[in-house]
C-alpha cells in the first residue's frame, strides 16, 4: 500500500511537458477546473494524481508538485495509438456521442485498452494508503475501478464519466460491452453529468449483467468471504471555477482587450462567437451552414455582422478529426469567398488555443454565444460565457443536446439539426432587448455562480465518503 489518502486517476496529468534539448524534461502546471477544485483536498490530505503526460515514452518516477504528488504512467508510441487514439477516441468517443461518426471496433485496440487500464489501476494501487479514496475519471479508464478493487479491496472507489453514457441500443454495439459494465461496477459510486446518463447506465447494467437494480443502486453479490456490495449511480453535473472566471473577466486588462477585439474586428454591430475543441460532436459545420444561410438571406450582413470561431486543435492524429478540419476549413473559405471583403472577413477562424485571459476577453466582446453541440456531456464553454458576463449583456444560444441545457434553462434553446429553427433563435438573440438579455443573464449567472466546480467535487466526494467501505476479504 501507498501513503496517499486521496488519489485521482485521469488519462492526463494536470501538466504540460516540454522536452528540451538533450531530452531534458520540464513540467508546467496546466490550469483547469478539475485541478483547481481538487487542489484543496489534495493539499490537506497529501493527494496523488495518476495520469499520462500526453507524450509517448516518457518514463518519470512520481514527484512532488506544488500541491500534490504527480504519478506519471508511461505509454509507448504504439500504446498511444491503440489506447488513446484508437479505442478511447475512435471507438468509445463516437459510440458515446450518438454515433455521429461510425465507431471502429478493433480487437487489438481493445487489448491495448485493457492492458493500459490495468497499468493505471496498478499505479493507483501503489499510491493509495490503506482505507484511502481513489477517484477515477472518464471514458478512457472504465476498467480501472474493477481492476483496482481486485488489487485493493480496502479502498473507496469513485468513478466520474465526463461524457454522455449512451442508450442501451447504441451501447450494445460494443463487442466488449459486458466487460465495460463490469469494470465500472468495481466502483462504489459512479457519477454522470445528466440523470439520463445514469439511467442509461443502469438499464445497461440490468440487461447485460442481470444484477438487481433498485432505483439508483446495484447490488453486486459477494463470493467466498466477500459480502455483497452496493454500487450507486447518480448525476453530478460538473461546472467551472465560476468566481475565478467572473473575477478574471472583470479585470481592466480583460475589459480593455475586449474593446480592442471589437476594434480589430472593424467595430461591427453584431459579433457571434463559437469556441470549441475542433471536434465533430460540437456541430461546427451545422453552425457555419446556419450562419452562411443568414448571410445568404440578408438577415445578417457583413461587415455589420461577423462571426468569430475559435477551434482549438484536438486529437489531430485521428482520421475523423483530420476530415472534420478539412470540412470546416473549406466551409469557412467558401463563406468568406462569398461574403467577405478586403480586410473584412465574415468568419474569423482561428485554429489555436488561447490563454484564459484572451478567452474571457472574447466572451466579453461577443453579443451572441453559439453552442451548437450535436451531443455534449456538459459543455463548459456555455458556463464560461455566462460567468464572464457580469455586465449582464450578451445572449447564449444553446443546444438542447448538452448537459448544460438541463441547468441553463434561460438560454435560447436550439436543436442544431433544425437549421430554420436555429436561424430564428440566432435572430432572436441578435434583436433581443437589453432588458430581456439582462433578465436571462441574471438567472443564468445565479445558476453558474452558485453551482461551481468546487461544489461539484465536494458533492461527489461527500457521497463517496458515505458509501460503506468493503472490508478486505482477508481480515
Ligand atoms: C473531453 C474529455 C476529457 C479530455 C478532453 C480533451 O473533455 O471528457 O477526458 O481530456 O476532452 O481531450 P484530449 O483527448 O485532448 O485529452
Amino acid at each position: 500500500a501507498g501513503t496517499h489518502d486521496v488519489v485521482v486517476v485521469a488519462n492526463r496529468l494536470p501538466v504540460d511537458v516540454t522536452i528540451g534539448e538533450g531530452g531534458s524534461l520540464s513540467f508546467e502546471r496546466s490550469p483547469g477546473g478539475l485541478v483547481t477544485a481538487l487542489a484543496p483536498v489534495m493539499e490537506s490530505q497529501g493527494g496523488a494524481w495518476v495520469g499520462w503526460t500526453g507524450k509517448p515514452d516518457i518514463d518519470v518516477a512520481p514527484f512532488e508538485d506544488e500541491t500534490m504528488t504527480l504519478w506519471p504512467v508511461r505509454l509507448s508510441e504504439q500504446e498511444v495509438a491503440g489506447f488513446y487514439e484508437g479505442f478511447s477516441n475512435a471507438t468509445l468517443w463516437p459510440l458515446y456521442h450518438d454515433v455521429i461518426v461510425p465507431p471502429e471496433f478493433h480487437r487489438a485496440w481493445w487489448n491495448t485498452y485493457s492492458a493500459i487500464n490495468r497499468r493505471f489501476a496498478t499505479a493507483a494501487a501503489q499510491a493509495v494508503a490503506p482505507g484511502g479514496t481513489v477517484w477515477v475519471h472518464d471514458y478512457q479508464l472504465q476498467l480501472v475501478p474493477a481492476a483496482l478493487r481486485a488489487l485493493r479491496p480496502d479502498v473507496k472507489i469513485g468513478f466520474f464519466n465526463h461524457i454522455p453514457f449512451p442508450p442501451l441500443e447504441i451501447f450494445t454495439q460494443l463487442p466488449w460491452r459486458r466487460q465495460i459494465i463490469e469494470g465500472l461496477l468495481g466502483a462504489d459510486l459512479v457519477g454522470f453529468q445528466r440523470p439520463g446518463d445514469a439511467s442509461n447506465f443502469l438499464r445497461s447494467v440490468r440487461r447485460l449483467t442481470g444484477l438487481q437494480v433498485r432505483g439508483p443502486q446495484v447490488t453486486v453479490p459477494g463470493h467466498w468471504s466477500r459480502p455483497d456490495r452496493t454500487v450507486r449511480a447518480q448525476a453530478f453535473p460538473i461546472s467551472i471555477d465560476s468566481a475565478a472566471f467572473d473575477r478574471l473577466a472583470r479585470t481592466p486588462e480583460v475589459q480593455e482587450r475586449a474593446k480592442q477585439i471589437r476594434l480589430e474586428l472593424g467595430s461591427p454591430e453584431v459579433v457571434l462567437l463559437g469556441v470549441d475543441r475542433l471536434d465533430y460532436t460540437k456541430g461546427i459545420s451545422h453552425r457555419l451552414k446556419t450562419f452562411g444561410e443568414l448571410l445568404e438571406d440578408g438577415q445578417l450582413r457583413p461587415p455589420e455582422a461577423c462571426m468569430v470561431q475559435v477551434a482549438s486543435p484536438s486529437r489531430e492524429r485521428v482520421e475523423q478529426y483530420r476530415q472534420l478540419r478539412d470540412e470546416v476549413e473549406v466551409t469557412v473559405g467558401r463563406i468568406n469567398g462569398d461574403y467577405g471583403t478586403l480586410g473584412r472577413a465574415a468568419v474569423h477562424y482561428m485554429h489555436h488555443s488561447y490563454p484564459m485571459e484572451e478567452m474571457a476577453a472574447l466572451y466579453s466582446a461577443a453579443d451572441v454565444m453559439l453552442v451548437t453541440s450535436l451531443r455534449d456531456g456538459m459543455n463548459l464553454v456555455a458556463k464560461e460565457y455566462v460567468a464572464a458576463r457580469s455586465d449582464l449583456g450578451g445572449a447564449l444560444v444553446l443546444s438542447e443536446f448538452t448537459g448544460a441545457a438541463d441547468e441553463l434553462t434561460q438560454a435560447l434553446m436550439i436543436n442544431p439539426h433544425d437549421i430554420n429553427g436555429t436561424k430564428a433563435k440566432i435572430m432572436q438573440a441578435v434583436t433581443m432587448s437589453t432588458q430581456e438579455k439582462r433578465r436571462r443573464m441574471r438567472s443564468l449567472r445565479r445558476r453558474v455562480l452558485t453551482h461551481d466546480v468546487q461544489r461539484w467535487a465536494d458533492d461527489f466526494l461527500g457521497y463517496l465518503a458515505m458509501s460503506v467501505p468493503t472490508p478486505p476479504s482477508d481480515l
